[in-house]
């Protein structure tokens, strides 16, 4: 059974086929990131307008590959968190499709696609598993006992992991989106004179807490101007080190409390090597194992989308007569299927 999966919600325009007979994935994907670079953030308006003219001939481009337009069986789109606007484009466009092939529709969770994404490779997590989703937008921490029953252990109580990384990347005068150019800059030195703190750590609890990270980034930048690339590297090291320390024994303690042996990490900042190399070493001594989604589906794309509305379509939802987008919608109110 094959399913369209479009995915609209923010900067990248993501348009996918996935093949639920044998996993096969037909995708393209399309980063606004040039863009918005001068803005110094995504810039809503712009990114809706991209999304119109990039999305039909991305879809034309996989429809021939796929052969025929009449051998879809499903369409699902991003039904939110999102951008309002980029998520109407996405939405109409599968909206339209489904009403054109007279096929059923579906309206994913954004988020569910990303902690379902790791599920696309190989090697694929047994439920029930601890999901940290880490992205530009969302930090949280789930119990996943059941697909569609998610329950919120920990959120972040101010700025997402991602928008941490790409703010204090801005103070180091790197370019937008800068949480991959900050990665590289930490990555390019073995260890930092600076030390950043483990918000929230020293007490019980999931909650994160990422904007006092900015704020030492801050003062540090400001004691050491003029900063030379040296300087720079070494801040950048130490603040990637505290928020990866900081995930790590959140993460600890989420197996520790639920007793699951399964780890699953996804959104954009589950990218990060540094993050990825800490959590193997976590679980490790846990006796557990982590997941982490192939690279290409680590950050937004269509994939994710197209499989998480081929699970909900085989367990029988459809969302035709749905017509409003969410640009906020709690992932722990999602039908379980
Ligand atoms: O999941 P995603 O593509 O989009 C959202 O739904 O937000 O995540 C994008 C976020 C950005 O903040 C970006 O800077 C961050 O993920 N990111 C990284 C890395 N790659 C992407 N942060 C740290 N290290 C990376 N290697
Ligand atoms: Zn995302």
């Amino acid at each position: 059974m094959k399913v369209l999966g479009i995915e609209t919600s923010c900067d990248e325009t993501g348009i996918a086929v996935y093949d639920s007979d044998n996993g096969q994935v037909w995708q393209r994907l399309y980063s606004q990131i040039e863009k918005h670079r001068e803005y110094g953030g995504v810039v809503p308006e712009l990114a809706s307008r991209d999304h119109v003219v990039k999305a039909a001939p991305m879809l034309e481009e996989i429809i021939a590959e796929i052969g025929d337009i009449g051998a879809l069986d499903a369409i699902a789109y991003t039904r939110g968190p999102g951008l309002v606007g980029a998520l109407m484009v996405g939405a109409n466009l599968a909206r339209g499709l489904a009403w054109a092939l007279n096929k059923p529709l579906l309206g994913v969770h954004h988020m569910e696609g990303h902690l379902l994404a790791p599920m696309l490779g190989d090697e694929t997590p047994e439920l029930p598993f601890v999901a940290l989703l880490v992205s530009g937008g969302h930090s949280l921490l789930v119990d996943v006992r059941r697909l569609g029953e998610y329950r919120i252990l920990g959120e972040t109580l101010d700025d997402a992991v991602g928008e941490a990384f790409d703010k204090t990347a801005k103070l180091l005068g790197l370019p937008y989106p800068g949480g991959p150019e900050l990665a590289r800059l930490a990555d390019s030195v073995a260890s930092s004179r600076f030390e950043f703190p483990r918000p929230m750590t020293n007490r019980p609890g999931l909650e994160f807490s990422f904007s006092g990270l900015k704020t030492a980034a801050l003062n540090i930048v400001r004691e050491n101007e003029p900063l030379d690339e040296g300087l720079r590297a070494e801040i950048a090291h130490a603040f990637q080190q505290a928020v990866v320390d900081t995930l790590r024994i959140k993460c600890r303690r989420a197996l520790e409390a639920t007793g699951y042996r399964s780890l699953v990490i996804a959104g954009g900042v589950g990218a990060n090597r540094c993050l990825r190399e800490e959590l193997q070493k976590t679980v490790r001594k846990l006796d557990a194992r982590v997941y982490f989604p192939a690279l290409e589906y680590c950050t937004d794309n269509g994939a994710m989308i197209a499989y998480a509305g081929a699970l909900r379509f085989l367990a029988g939802q459809q969302d035709n007569e749905i017509y409003e987008v969410l640009p906020r919608w709690s992932l722990d109110t999602l039908p379980v299927i």
